[in-house]
């Protein structure tokens, strides 16, 4: 269910504006463009289809029953991106590409920090030089670390435990520099929690092309019968039933959380971080026996060993986006679930 109240503002505001998504044929991107586009927010994707499918695209075009500019293309790519943003007369950027297999990023981190640092400086020089100083950046609650405290506040310790954390330290001190140097920027760096879920069309979701590392698409896999059982890594931590604890938030809530975003920005300038999750954790057991309920599957696991690098629990504290932003997620874990399985069940 929508927040119809923030939606009335998002349309009102959006003016025709016109953004470009880094990003946009992905995961998250490609769900922010639906909804922007839904409120009337012209948008340019922007995308090397490294971690995505070009066919997003056309996907996107049905439910929006528009046609919608993409440039494929890769943000390090500063020629490309400068002229993109100047040919669209882009007005502000919302940044989520990026590489984010953690994993991936302790064996290559060079990758990681060339791909995301280096990205990310190349498409805020190309801002700068056009003059846009409006972006919404793509970070994680991995910015945190081990938790010190629950619910985890914006004012929590920084300290990554892998290059991947990293990256999104390094590109949040880089956009906070800025903003000191250059009071017309205006930034929003956005920690999300674990996005879960889809579009309700059922025509874009997550689709990672390799063996899914997270839990839900992994879970997807298992139900529908292309892997044989979820493993669940440790049932030993200090939870109310041993396996790990994390705060799931719908992609939809996620994206709308942006476009609020969006709308601070026009009265705020300077760097600001808000997570943005539901406060609420839930267990890996919790998700399995909610995913197999609600979609009426079957869906097999086994304990096995922990996970290096992975903590017990996590989730957030959102009174910053409630008092800042107005925003607050609305959708439950079924709804992620159920929206989760209608694209994945119906997809190869
Ligand atoms: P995704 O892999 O589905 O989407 C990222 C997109 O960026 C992909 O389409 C990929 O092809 C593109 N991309 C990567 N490097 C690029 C480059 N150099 N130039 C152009 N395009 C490039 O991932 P997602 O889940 O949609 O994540 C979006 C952002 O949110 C990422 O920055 C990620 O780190 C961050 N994030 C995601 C999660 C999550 O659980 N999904 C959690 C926290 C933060
Ligand atoms: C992981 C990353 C995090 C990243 C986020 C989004 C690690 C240590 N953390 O977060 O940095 O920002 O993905 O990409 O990789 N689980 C299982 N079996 C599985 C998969 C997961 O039991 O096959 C458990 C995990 O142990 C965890 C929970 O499910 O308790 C959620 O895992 P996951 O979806 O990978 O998210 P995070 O670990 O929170």
């Amino acid at each position: 269910m929508k927040n119809l109240k923030l939606w009335e503002e998002y349309t009102r505001e959006s003016l025709h504006l016109s953004i470009l998504l880094t990003g946009g044929i992905g995961y998250i991107g490609s769900h922010a463009a639906a909804s922007l586009i839904e409120a009337g927010y012209d948008v340019v994707l922007f995308d090397n289809l490294s971690n995505s499918d070009a066919s997003v695209h056309n996907r996107l075009e049905k439910i929006t029953n528009k046609k919608i500019s993409f440039v494929e293309g890769d943000i390090r790519d500063f020629e490309l991106i400068s002229k993109t943003l100047n040919q669209y007369k882009i007005e502000a950027v919302m940044h989520f590409a990026g590489l984010k297999a953690v994993g991936e990023s302790v064996q290559n981190p060079l990758r990681y920090y060339d791909n995301n640092v280096g990205g990310s400086m190349s498409l805020i020089r190309a801002m700068q030089e056009n003059n846009i100083k409006k972006i919404v950046f793509s970070s994680s609650a991995t910015v945190y670390g081990v938790p010190q405290y629950l619910p985890i506040d914006e004012s929590h310790p920084l300290s990554a435990i892998n290059p991947y954390g990293r990256t999104k330290i390094y590109i949040e001190e880089i956009l906070a520099d800025l903003a000191i140097s250059d009071p017309d920027w205006k930034i929003m760096s956005l920690r999300y929690f674990n996005p879960i879920g889809a579009h309700d069309s059922g025509l874009i979701g997550e689709s990672p092309k390799a063996v899914p590392n997270n839990l839900m698409p992994y879970i997807i896999k298992v139900a529908k019968g292309e892997l044989a059982k979820v493993n669940v890594y440790g049932d030993d931590y200090q939870t109310p039933d041993g396996t790990g604890v994390r705060d799931y938030i719908h992609v939809m809530d996620l994206v709308e959380g942006h476009m609020a975003a969006l709308l601070f920005l026009n009265n705020h300038s300077g760097f600001h971080a808000i997570n943005l999750g539901t406060g609420n954790g839930y267990s890996v057991k919790e998700i399995i026996d909610t995913f197999s309920k609600v979609t009426h599957t079957k869906v097999p696991y086994e304990i096995v060993g922990r996970r290096d690098g992975d903590v017990a629990i996590s989730y957030a504290s959102v009174d910053h986006a409630k008092k800042l932003l107005g925003w607050q997620a609305k959708r439950d874990l079924k709804e992620m679930c159920l929206s989760a399985w209608k694209v994945m069940s119906s997809s190869k």
